[in-house]
């Protein structure tokens, strides 16, 4: 075929699916520029537009359509893909739109403020079933994370029989006046903001849980909201996960205990901008009753240590792979959101 005949027979759509897709973010502070600084590393997406109604962020994106009310561009026909990192009470609002207008959606967690707010974006999703909708528990893309998780789903320890996770943050100088400490913004307090990603690595490691009992307070921080919030949860298989969310955690601390029949598995440590949680260390050993590897109690453990965050742009990577190739959101799609979502508020209904 020459080479005329074959451009003749060219599909134009599949010419235009390899160029790269247009993408907007909506909400410009810390995440935004995190989700902008990965789209710019990808040559299958190009940001072309963002929303803030700070805009200050503006100067820092020359060229590149700024506007404060996000609906003209989550509207416009020239987007394809739409990436929501404003605050919770906003982003369900930003998500539907987008996906009502045929855009794939990128969503932070949480998904909002409430149940309702995902099962409203779980609505416009199967309306709109040509868009692709992936939320942002990066946590999963953690290279510890990604480790535990292969190993666990190797079998080569069995089942896990209980899971203790830990994540806490001090708060800050300015907690009470921030958004995240505002009911109206924010809708719940750290379980919602950070204990979130907990309880999703709970559900990533052990499935749905069936039974919850909690105590949730506010014991510190002068918000409405709580600044601490401790659960247990069972699964139907007698499987339980302990959990403790602070807001008052003066020492960052991420760490994450995987107790399984022939062994154990720990992460401590998760890597952030601030690198407060310290670098990723992922522990395992097989269980040693007589003693045979360690003294009794103590058995010889391997280490492994990770350095390097690339969860951002793993996660972006996945969820670009779901959007050109026409392939199911792996992990945090909706349903994931909706249980996460289930367990803050199963947690908040029984422990307040
Ligand atoms: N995956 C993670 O580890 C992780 C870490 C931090 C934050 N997050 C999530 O990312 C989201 C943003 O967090 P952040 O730390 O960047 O907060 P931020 O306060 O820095 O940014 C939020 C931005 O949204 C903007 N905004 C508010 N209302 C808006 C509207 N109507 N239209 C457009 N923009 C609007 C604000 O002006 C602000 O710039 C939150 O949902 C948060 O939970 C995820």
């Amino acid at each position: 075929m020459s080479r005329m005949s074959e451009a003749m027979t060219m599909d134009p759509a599949a010419s235009a699916r390899r160029a790269p897709l247009k993408a907007a973010i909506i909400g410009m502070g810390k995440v935004g520029h995190t989700r902008a600084r990965v789209i710019a590393e990808r040559d299958d997406v190009v940001l072309v537009a963002a929303a803030d109604v700070n805009t200050s962020a503006a100067a820092a994106y020359p060229g590149i359509r700024f506007e404060t009310d996000f609906r003209g561009i989550v509207t416009d026909p020239e987007i394809d893909v739409v990436f929501v990192a404003t605050t919770n009470k906003v982003a369900p609002d930003v998500v539907c739109l987008a996906l009502q207008h045929g855009k794939h959606v990128f969503c932070e967690k949480p998904p909002g403020r409430s149940v309702a707010d995902i099962e409203r974006i779980c609505a416009a999703e199967a309306a709109n079933p040509g868009c692709k909708l992936q939320f942002g528990f990066n946590h999963r893309y953690h290279y510890a994370v990604l480790e535990a998780k292969s190993m666990v789903d190797s079998g080569v320890f069995g089942k896990i029989l209980w899971a203790r996770g830990v994540y806490g943050k001090m708060g800050g100088t300015d907690f009470e006046n921030i958004w995240r400490s505002n009911p109206e913004e924010a809708g719940g307090g750290i379980l919602l903001d950070q204990g979130i990603h907990m309880l999703d690595l709970f559900t990533h490691f052990m499935g749905d849980f069936s039974d919850i009992q909690s105590i949730v307070q506010t014991m510190h921080w002068d918000i409405p909201l709580e600044d601490n919030a401790f659960a247990l949860l069972k699964t139907p298989a007698n499987q339980v996960a302990m959990l403790h969310s602070s807001a008052t955690q003066w020492r960052h601390k991420f760490n994450l205990e995987l107790c399984l029949e022939e062994g154990y598995i720990t992460l401590t440590g998760i890597l952030s901008s601030t690198r407060s949680y310290g670098d990723e260390t992922l522990v395992f050993a097989r269980k040693d009753l007589d003693g045979r590897t360690g003294k009794p109690g103590n058995p010889q453990e391997e280490q492994m240590f990770f350095d390097k965050d690339h969860s951002w742009e793993l996660e972006v990577a996945a969820f670009m792979d779901a959007v050109t190739k026409d392939q199911p959101v792996k992990w945090g799609n909706s349903a994931d959101a909706l249980r996460a979502m289930k367990l803050v508020f199963g947690i908040y209904g029984v422990g307040r």
